[in-house]
């Protein structure tokens, strides 16, 4: 139990990653991971989609466009170095994980329980990564709303929810991060 509480409490987002690929099999023991989260009904609304170097190539135009107008809305002198960065983010990560959640536009509390849960699978892959020294960043940037991103998955918008990219691969660093202490968190009534 003690190696437990250790993942959990050193995982960190992690934001540069070493060039060595990602073996397979480690990818394959964090689906299992995932599959096994809590879900209420046995919805199991999670899909986790691995975006290939071809399938990232055709996000290309509308992250250096998102990245471009967010340039113009921040007064940012040095567009092209944004755009350059903005590329970077998109094919610097060894894996790169599209997760998508069940709508379900006539029963809201079913969508908001099974985003809940699509949460749970997401953090199990994140924390099985992190037990086999594999790091993650969840990131929801503007292109996980863009309908070419849906067109790439597969996926009908009005049936799943993108809900994130996940970055993986191994830490080239490991950021530290103040928490909040547990007296300001938890609370004991009587
Ligand atoms: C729902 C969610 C969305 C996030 N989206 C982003 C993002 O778009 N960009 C980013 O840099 N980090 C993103 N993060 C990572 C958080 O910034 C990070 O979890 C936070 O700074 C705490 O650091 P830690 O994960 O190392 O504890 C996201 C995290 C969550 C839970």
């Amino acid at each position: 139990m003690a190696d437990v509480q250790e993942n959990l409490i050193s995982r960190r987002s992690i934001y540069r990653f070493e060039e060595k690929p990602v073996p397979r099999e480690c990818l394959e023991q964090a689906f299992e991971a995932a599959r096994h989260a809590p879900c209420h009904k046995q919805t199991h609304p999670w899909r986790f989609y691995v975006l290939g170097k071809e399938s990232r190539a055709h996000l290309i135009d509308t992250v250096e466009k998102l990245s471009r107008e967010k340039s113009d809305r921040l007064g940012e002198t040095d567009v092209e170095k944004m755009v350059a960065k903005a590329r970077t983010k998109l094919f610097d990560p060894p894996v790169l994980i599209a997760v998508t959640s069940d709508r379900s536009s006539d029963d809201l509390f079913r969508e908001q329980e099974d985003y809940a849960a699509t949460v749970c699978a997401l953090h199990n892959l994140v924390l099985s990564l992190w037990d086999q020294g594999i790091g993650c960043q969840w990131s929801t940037g503007s292109i996980t709303r863009e309908s070419i991103t849906y067109e790439i998955l597969g996926v009908a918008a009005a049936e799943q929810r993108v809900i994130g990219f996940l970055k993986v691969g191994y830490p080239a660093t490991i950021p530290e991060r103040q928490k909040k202490p547990i007296e300001e968190v938890r609370f004991y009534l009587a």
